[in-house]
């Protein structure tokens, strides 16, 4: 039996629709733990690390790479293109850090095959002919979670290192996706025999990395190590929690961690909750808050807010409370990490969105199940004025100006949770700690780590 009572484990989600500085904060939280789990999605999520001016940008990759003494799972809730995986894999080793007996990849992790992405970007395609496309990153995630769910046509990690009954099923498999893709518009050829050749020498590839990760996470808690939970995607975009159907195909809010790895919601330890200073989203779906002007322009030139994965201009907006608060309420967050907060230097005033206001006039601070109800959803502001000065050289606290510090007590009050985490610009060292005292921004009760 399993002692852990995941007390010494964090878990880092996003509370927006991505892009929110995962990647940078389980870099710098993974120097506090063992090992860290990727256990959601797949190749969609594009995760960046800056360390001393050197920039990393991963999608299946754990983000605690360049943390030499941290074990790495790609656990089974996730979905894993080969390809992209070896070739990440590639690229790490010819940076001179060691993965073998350090990164483990779970033979239950769902494959993404050649036609997920053709039936992706076909159905992305029909749909945009409707006006209704997701406006998915066409990795092929959401038919490799169909196929996952539909069991009969998917192949897991494990199935690679068997190479008769892989090719078996193939064959069986591919006549039908042949069908399926003419009939969603896609004339290209799949061959068993060559989808068959090339997953068997990428299954050689990956053979010294897969293994039963959910016994292997076991193993880890009882030998008392900590473990961090790296989100992909966000809360936002959970295929249950999020703004259905503009959302992703796995749960990639908090509460996938559970079945996505195999251990005990128990197991979650602290769940750090990471989110802009503003709000971003990439692909179609409603966001009360956008800026389709000059306001948004800037906020996506200074972050420079254009997709890790498929290189798109995010879309920017102001901090929207209404669907932070909704997501810290699901994910069961502890503590926030309030990110790219040096973005917002230079504006007269900032807005705040704390409520929104129905057609019928109703003003609600509860987030809408329905995306057709948020899409017609008008934010209500706070107005909070702006800062001149650049901040992302503070090193403490009390050197941010007193507007900034003031935007960020806003934001501890409006969502009751501490603010632990404030991310200043992309390095690692770019970070102010505060310790988790709820009430203020002040630096008398609030000291820097
Ligand atoms: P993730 O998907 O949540 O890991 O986030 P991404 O890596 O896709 O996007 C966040 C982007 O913002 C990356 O380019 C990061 O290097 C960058 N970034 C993270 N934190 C900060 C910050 O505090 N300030 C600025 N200017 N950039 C940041
Ligand atoms: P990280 O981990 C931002 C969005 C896509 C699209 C929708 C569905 O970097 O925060 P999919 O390809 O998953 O079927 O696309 O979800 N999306 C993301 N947006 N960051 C991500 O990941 C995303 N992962 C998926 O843009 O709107
Ligand atoms: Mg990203």
């Amino acid at each position: 039996m399993s002692q852990d009572s995941g007390l010494r484990n964090t878990s880092i989600v996003g509370l927006q629709w991505g892009d929110e500085g995962k990647g940078k904060f389980v870099d710098v939280l993974a120097a506090e733990h063992d090992v860290v789990v990727r256990f959601n999605g797949g190749a969609n999520a594009g995760h960046t690390i800056v360390v001393e001016g050197e920039r990393l940008a991963m999608h299946l990759m754990p983000s605690a790479v360049l943390n030499p003494n941290c074990e790495l799972v790609i656990a089974n809730g996730t979905v894993i293109d080969p390809e992209i995986l070896v070739a990440e894999i590639d690229m790490v080793e010819s940076r001179g850090l060691k993965l073998n007996g350090r990164l483990h990849l779970s033979s239950r992790a769902h494959v993404v095959l050649p036609w997920h992405a053709l039936l992706d970007g076909a159905a992305e395609a029909r749909l945009s002919n409707l006006g209704d496309a997701i406006g998915t990153t066409k990795r092929g995630i959401g038919p490799a979670y169909a196929d996952k769910i539909g069991r009969s046509m998917a192949v897991r990690l494990g199935d690679l290192l068997d190479t008769a009954y892989l090719k078996a099923h193939l064959n069986k498999i591919t006549p039908l996706r042949q069908e399926e893709l003419r009939i969603a518009g896609n004339n290209e050829t799949v061959g068993a025999d060559d989808i068959a050749n090339r997953l068997i020498a990428l299954g050689e590839r990956l053979k010294p990395f897969i293994t039963d990760t959910t016994w292997l996470l076991h193993d880890r808690v009882r030998e008392g190590r900590s473990i961090l939970f790296e989100g992909a995607n966000a809360c936002l975009l959970d295929v249950d929690h999020g703004t259905y159907p503009f959302v992703t195909s796995s749960n990639s809010s908090a509460l996938g961690i559970s079945p996505g790895t195999g251990l005990p919601a128990k197991s979650l330890g602290k769940v750090v909750g990471v989110m802009k200073a503003y709000s971003t989203r990439v692909g179609g779906g409603p966001f009360p808050t956008e800026l389709s002007d000059a306001i948004g322009d800037r906020i996506r030139e200074r972050g420079r807010e254009y997709g890790t994965t498929t290189g798109r201009p995010r879309r920017c907006g102001w901090i929207d409370l209404v669907a932070v608060r909704y997501a810290a309420m699901v994910c069961g967050v502890d503590a926030l990490a309030i990110t790219l907060l040096d973005v917002l230097s230079g504006f007269d005033e900032l807005q705040i969105c704390t409520a929104y206001q129905t057609p019928s006039g109703e003003t609600i601070r509860r987030f809408p199940v329905d995306a057709r109800d948020l899409e017609h959803c008008v934010p209500v502001y706070e107005t909070h004025p702006g800062w001149v000065e650049e901040i992302d050289g503070c090193e403490k606290l009390s050197e941010l100006p007193n507007a900034c510090r003031s935007y960020l007590e806003i934001l501890q009050n409006h969502l009751d949770l501490p603010v632990e985490f404030v991310s200043i610009g992309p390095d690692r060292k770019q970070t102010i700690r505060l310790t988790p005292s709820s009430a203020c921004m002040n630096e008398a009760c609030c000291t820097q780590a």
